[in-house]
C-alpha cells in the first residue's frame, strides 16, 4: 500500500521550546516526505506493493536496501510524531511504570539507560525501549532500522539523526535527549502500544 505523509497530531509551533517550527518545518515537511515519495517509487513493482508497512519493513530487511530504508523511515517517523505531544513527560501511566520497575530497574536507570543509548548511537539512528520475548529492553539503531526487525515491538523511540536536533541544541545531542524525555513523550500513546503488545 502506499505511504502517505500524516499530518502532524499538533501545530508546528506546539513543541517549543523544546523542539521548534523550523526543525519541524523540515524534519516533518521535508524528511518525512523524502521518505514517503522515495519509498513509494522504490515500492512500484516490487512483491511488496500491497502489504502493509510493518510486512514492508520485515519484508525487505537484508532483502532490498533501498526500500527498506525509507520503509522503516516512513514507520518510524510516524510513530515518532505521536511519541511527542506539548506538555509532555511526566508520570508514566501504572502498569507500564511497573512493568519498568520489574524489567529495567526502575524510571530513573531507564531514564538514564534510554539517553545513554540515543548518546552512544554512533552516527545517525534512533533509540527504543521496545518488548522483546515478553520483557521490556533499551536498545538503538543505525539508520532507519527499528526493534521490528530484530523480533521485537517498538514502544518508544527517538530519533538522533542530526536533522531531528540540530537546529535546536547543534551538536547537544544529550541536551536534545534529555528535553525528549522530560518534556516531550506522550506516555499515553506509549502505554497504548504497550498494552497492544501483551
Ligand atoms: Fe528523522
Amino acid at each position: 500500500m502506499a505511504f502517505e505523509l500524516p499530518e502532524l497530531p499538533y501545530a508546528h509551533d506546539a513543541l517549543g521550546p523544546y523542539m521548534s517550527r523550523e526543525t519541524l518545518e523540515y524534519h516533518h515537511d521535508k524528511h518525512h516526505l523524502a521518505y514517503v515519495n522515495n519509498g513509494n517509487n522504490l515500492l512500484k513493482g516490487t512483491e511488496w506493493e500491497n502489504a502493509s508497512l510493518e510486512e514492508i519493513v520485515k519484508g525487505s530487511f537484508g532483502k532490498n536496501a533501498g526500500l527498506f530504508n525509507n520503509a522503516g523511515q516512513h514507520y518510524n517517523h510516524l510513530h515518532f510524531w505521536k511519541w511527542m505531544k506539548p506538555n509532555g513527560g511526566g508520570a508514566i501511566p501504572g502498569e507500564l511504570a511497573k512493568k519498568i520497575d520489574e524489567d529495567l530497574g526502575g524510571l530513573d536507570k531507564f531514564r538514564a539507560d534510554f539517553i545513554q543509548a540515543g548518546v552512544t548511537q554512533f552516527g545517525s539512528g534512533w533509540a527504543w525501549l521496545a518488548l522483546k520475548d515478553g520483557k521490556l529492553v533499551v536498545t538503538k539503531t543505525a539508520n532507519g532500522e527499528n526493534p521490528l526487525v530484530h523480533g521485537g515491538t517498538p514502544l518508544l523511540g527517538v530519533d538522533v539523526w542530526e536533522h531531528s536536533y540540530y537546529i535546536d541544541y547543534r551538536n547537544l545531542r544529550p541536551k536534545y535527549l534529555e528535553a525528549f524525555f522530560d518534556n516531550l513523550v506522550n506516555w499515553d500513546y506509549v502505554a497504548e502500544l504497550y498494552a497492544a503488545a501483551v
